[in-house]
């Protein structure tokens, strides 16, 4: 996955570009470039390896380039190393020279995406005489792009639309055109992308965050679209290039929301934005006090009826899907299978009539629960879409969809809006029975009070953060940490295992406590860590002697169990413990010493907490 961005106004373009490139290194940060133009015949193309700080000290910080019209790309490699000649942008011509230098083309462009059948593209353009220079699938889109405009002597959106017709894969494009100074020409399929304007300029980018200090005007360009962008407007086509409009949306969230506010990564400060994730996400789900899933047009008849539910997403949204289908199925009584996206939408599975496909994602534009969720409508199941971000393709491809307001999530490894969906499929459940008559009225009452209890519950977790910040310091060297629990205890220890690897680089398992002793228990040596969530009292006894039998062989024992639970510390080396509340909501309170764990260990261990290797924000690639 990729950031695009780009300007044309009155300003200096590349300060402009560098500064949004700066709000999207998330999506990945390989190596960066910029292409720049007012006018001229030629285009200023600048690139460099690595993070986006290379780039800038290699143009001054944006000074050396003079031009008011540019895009930028910051780049997760797909094709290609992460190599100067593979950077972004690439052109139509043969080479954009050793660094970047004149770009003597036509058309020059970037691209957030795959094009998966460029190959054949490429053999084609290379029998018209095309050269090529890199080993990406993007240049052989801009010489698409470059080659109809020649061969049949049509616009920019002619040109575009017919290479859209040709290609195969997803797309952000943002391409600019020797004859069409002071414009930028963008295309769009499955990959994200957002346009703004203002009085005296025209921005796009991959992600709002990116041009939120300068425009709140946005468009949301649909897929298989076109944008024709100059300075103050932009004009939409569809895949015939005629004219088409598209509503106007304003951005109400602040620029602020995106920024670390005094913390010293996204993520600390995203791990104590929680209880406000959480709150807001409850808030906008009840109403006087009653849970109201009107706004996602989910009818009471719809719920009654249903025979199944699947629950599909990827990574840690998957990690919600596995503690939601333990308690929808406890309080609503309905199956709930919970599969991975990337399985699913290969799967051959049988889908009954009455079954509610819950497709959970943070940004909405994961390639692979993308593909699920259009897998899953082919197939004729209702879709749900659990969703952090307001008209994403998730969002506006679902039948249905509910809104988590953890507001933008920058850090890499995901927090608030992991715990935003956790209360939102938890008030969903609830729903569910009441509707089916599973649970009392009582019932109903005692679990949407208990839920309003959750944010203050996190936010008194928080407050244990210097002791996991001291045990973190203990284990900052392990090699392998394993997370163990039974139930939704498992469901947590899930999260708990990725949010360790992902940011501290330790390898960590996450296991059922029952399963271990089937193979998995011979890894288990002197000091081995072994982590076990112990928050549901009818199998604490149950994990704990697993736990037992991990230190019978030499384990370290940390716990995570609720209040008043002293007996564990008769088994376990350290414990934390987290407030009572209904069992069903635990997973709420009980992720948050995971999440702290591993923030601290990945500082105590040196490294780049909110941009870790290899990993990117959005995977918007199969
Ligand atoms: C979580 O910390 C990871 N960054 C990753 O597993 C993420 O949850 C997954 O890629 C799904 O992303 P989505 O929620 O945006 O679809």
């Amino acid at each position: 996955m990729c950031g695009i961005v780009g300007y044309t106004g009155h300003r200096q373009a590349a300060p402009i570009l560098l500064d949004g490139l700066s709000r999207l290194e998330y999506r990945g940060y390989d190596s960066a470039g910029l292409a720049v133009r007012n006018g001229k015949a030629a285009t200023e193309i600048v690139k460099a390896t690595g993070k986006l700080y290379h780039l800038a000290d290699k143009t001054d910080q944006g000074r050396s380039l003079p031009d008011t019209c540019g895009i930028g790309h910051t780049r997760w490699a797909t094709h290609g190393d992460p190599s100067i000649i593979n950077a972004h942008p690439h052109v139509s011509g043969n080479s954009t020279g050793p660094g970047g230098g004149e770009g003597d083309s036509d058309v020059v462009g970037v691209h957030n995406g795959i094009i998966e059948n460029y190959t054949e593209l490429k053999e084609k353009l290379l029998r018209h005489g095309y050269q090529f220079y890199s080993d990406t699938d993007t240049e052989a889109a801009v010489k698409l792009v470059d080659y109809y405009y020649k061969k049949y002597q049509i616009g920019p959106v002619d040109a575009i639309t017919r290479t859209m017709v040709r290609i195969r894969g997803s797309y952000a494009l943002a391409l600019m055109f020797r004859d069409y100074p002071e414009e930028i020409f963008v295309a769009r399929k499955d990959s994200p992308l957002i346009i703004g304007t203002a009085d005296d300029a025209s921005y796009l980018a991959s992600d709002a965050p990116a041009i939120l200090k300068y425009t709140r005007q946005v468009y949301y360009i649909e897929n298989l679209q076109v944008a024709r962008i100059s300075c103050g407007s932009v004009r939409f086509y569809d895949l015939n290039g005629d004219e088409t409009s598209l509503p106007m949306t304003e951005i109400t969230w602040d620029a602020a929301a995106a920024e670390k506010d005094g913390y010293e990564h996204f993520m600390l400060k995203e791990i104590h934005e929680q209880p406000t994730a959480v709150r807001d996400t409850l808030n906008s789900l009840l109403k006087d006090g009653r849970i109201d899933l009107s706004a996602a047009g989910l009818t009471d008849e719809m719920i009654r009826g249903l025979k199944q539910v699947e629950i599909v997403a990827c990574g840690s949204a998957w990690h919600v899907g596995m503690a939601a289908q333990y308690v929808i199925e406890d309080l609503a009584r309905i199956p709930v299978r919970v599969e991975l996206a990337s399985e699913f939408r290969y799967r051959s599975i049988p889908m009954a009539p009455d079954t509610l496909v819950i497709v959970i994602s943070q940004s909405g534009e994961t390639a692979d629960s993308l593909a699920a969720l259009r897998v899953a409508r082919e197939r004729g199941a209702q879709t749900l879409a659990i969703v952090n971000v307001v008209g994403s393709t998730i969002a506006r491809e679902a039948d249905h969809v509910l809104y988590t307001l953890a507001g933008p999530e920058i850090a890499v490894a995901t927090t608030k809006a992991y715990s935003a969906q956790l209360i939102a499929m938890d008030v969903l459940a609830i729903q569910m029975a009441l509707l089916r008559q599973t649970i009392s009225q009582d019932e109903y009452v005692h679990l949407t009070e208990e839920m309003g209890t959750i944010p203050d519950k996190i936010r008194r977790v928080l407050e244990d953060k210097e002791r996991l910040q001291w045990f973190s310091s203990k284990i900052a060297n392990a090699h392998d940490i394993f997370f163990i629990g039974r139930g939704l205890d498992y469901a947590i220890s899930l999260e708990g295992s990725l949010k360790m690897k992902e940011i501290s680089y330790i390898h960590s398992e996450a296991y059922a406590a029952g399963e271990l002793k089937h193979g998995t228990i011979s890894l288990i040596e002197k000091n081995t860590l072994v982590i076990g969530i112990l928050t549901q009292s009818q199998l604490f006894e149950k994990t704990i002697s697993n736990m037992a039998e991990c230190k019978s062989r030499g384990a370290y024992l940390m716990g995570i169990t609720t209040n008043g639970n002293f007996a564990v510390e008769d088994s376990v080396s350290f414990t934390v413990y987290v407030p009572r509340t209904d069992e069903h909501f635990i997973p709420s309170l009980a992720v948050i010493p995971l999440q702290l764990l591993a923030y601290y260990t990945s500082v105590n261990r040196g490294l780049d907490v909110d941009k870790p290797r290899n990993l990117a924000k959005s995977v918007t690639v199969e």
